[in-house]
């Protein structure tokens, strides 16, 4: 296989003649000397050229290409500490594989978030939206790194489902041949069911929810890493999801450290991610909130604005916990202790961001089951198969969902959560 470079690779060649293999992305020029910025996927890096260096020819090429102009360039790599990434690259050669045929839309100019919306497939090359991605991969491997060493079996559950998991109103509805199917919510009913036959379990899938909401953590699509666990009560499950976190973020603290550079993140921040998390009631919440001032009434689900203010209470991320079952789904264990709330659990992220898991544990005994769905009008006929993991040895058991992109949103400090996904789904933006 012939030698190939990567900018991502630098450090391991320097003083080396290397041939990288990309785009342009930006230039400067002094007149007699080019400054090529370079990406190729895995990183950026700046290829200077001086009149000489090249053939005349090669130099007004690459004077006038186009941006992101494809192109393959020779040159020898040397550590420079005023070169943003550390390295530089002095050319020797340098080969146009494509010119690009027209003007470059995204130019280094303020474009609207329509404009970069509409041009996503091209917005993605950028340097931020490079940071941000790249984050989000690491995110998803630590994730489930983690939970692969710690024994958890993946299995990933249908998105095409029979009956709803999240409740009716946000069902994407679809033609299954003759029946009607609905995209999953959430895999959850199915991992519980997996969990009684391996124990340890979790998805990693897309969830989608039809909600008519424009705010700036909400997509239509997104993605969750979903764990269940079989014997587990709703401090195993607090225990396992604070983690889960910690380590994710730890992996991007240590590996992602340039790119969250690039975002110009507060990592010291991050660095408080420590378990044990700060762990509240609902009923102590509604408390903070009334005494910061802030009108909230027992009962309520909180907003994004109530987590927004709770969530900035603390310097690391949340758990708050004992949901009132009117605001969480049929599937809650109820609380022994209180029949009025639910042994729920609901992770906040700090620095305003809210939410980012949700999971609890789950309701053991058949009869109450059904009566909680009977009471909140859920078809038991359909959910037969999910009530005999309460016939045939039912057992204490949780799990959480954690949404990828909110996650990602948070760690990156981004103001709106349609950049952590290459192509997001928001209402009203199905395109490009
Ligand atoms: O709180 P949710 O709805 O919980 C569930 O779906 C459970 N069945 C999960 C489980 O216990 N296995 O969603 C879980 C997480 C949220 O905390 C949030 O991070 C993310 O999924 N999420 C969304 N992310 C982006 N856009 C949306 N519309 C989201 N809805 C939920
Ligand atoms: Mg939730």
């Amino acid at each position: 296989m012939r030698q190939r470079y990567y900018i991502g690779d630098m450090g391991d060649y320097d003083g080396r003649e290397v041939t990288l293999e990309g785009w342009l992305a930006g230039r400067r020029s002094s007149g007699k000397i080019l400054f090529l910025q370079v990406r190729d996927g895995t990183g950026f890096i700046q290829c200077v050229a001086g009149r000489g260096d090249v053939d005349d020819q090669t130099f007004e090429e690459l004077a006038a290409l186009p941006m992101e102009s494809s192109l393959r360039v020779t040159g020898r790599v040397a550590a420079d500490d005023r070169a943003p990434g550390g390295f530089e690259v002095s050319l020797v050669r340098a080969e146009v594989v494509c010119a690009a045929s027209e003007e470059y839309p995204i130019t280094r100019k303020e474009h609207g978030v329509p404009f970069l919306m509409d041009h996503r497939h091209l917005w993605i090359r950028s340097s931020r939206q490079f940071a941000v991605l790249r984050i989000r991969a690491t995110a998803i491997r630590a994730a489930t790194n983690h939970l692969d060493s710690r024994g958890y079996l993946q299995l990933d559950t249908p998105i095409l489902t029979p009956t709803a998991c999240e409740g009716t109103t946000t069902l994407f509805e679809t033609n299954y041949f003759e029946e009607r199917a609905y995209l999953s919510q959430s895999g959850q009913l199915y991992n519980e069911a997996t969990a009684m036959a391996f124990g340890k379990v979790y998805c990693l899938g897309p969830s989608f929810r039809a909600e008519k909401s424009k705010t700036r953590r909400h997509l239509i699509e997104f993605w969750q890493i979903e764990p269940e666990i079989a014997y587990a009560d709703l401090d195993d499950v607090m225990d396992i999801q604070e983690r889960l976190v910690e380590e994710m973020v730890g992996s991007i603290l240590s590996e992602r450290a340039a790119e969250l550079n690039v975002l110009e993140r507060d990592t010291e921040a991050l660095a408080r991610v420590k378990a044990p998390f700060p762990r509240i009631t609902y009923t102590e919440a509604v408390e903070r909130l009334n005494r910061a001032g802030h009108d909230f009434q027992w009962g309520g689900d909180f907003g994004a604005e109530d987590e927004t203010i709770l969530s900035r209470m603390f310097d690391r991320p949340v758990l708050v916990t004992r949901y009132p079952r009117e605001v969480k789904p049929f599937y809650m264990e109820n609380d022994p202790d209180d029949e009025r709330v639910t042994l729920s659990v609901d992770m906040l992220a700090p620095e305003g961001y809210g939410e980012i898991v949700g999971g609890g544990q789950r309701m053991m005994d058949a009869t109450q089951l059904e009566d909680r769905m009977r009471e909140d009008g859920v078809p038991i006929d359909d959910y037969q198969w999910y009530l005999d993991l309460r016939r045939y040895g039912s057992v204490p058991h949780g799990g959480f969902g954690l949404g990828i992109e909110r996650f990602v949103a948070w760690v990156c400090g981004l103001a709106h959560i349609r950049e952590t996904i290459p192509f997001p789904r928001m209402l009203y933006r199905l395109k490009p």
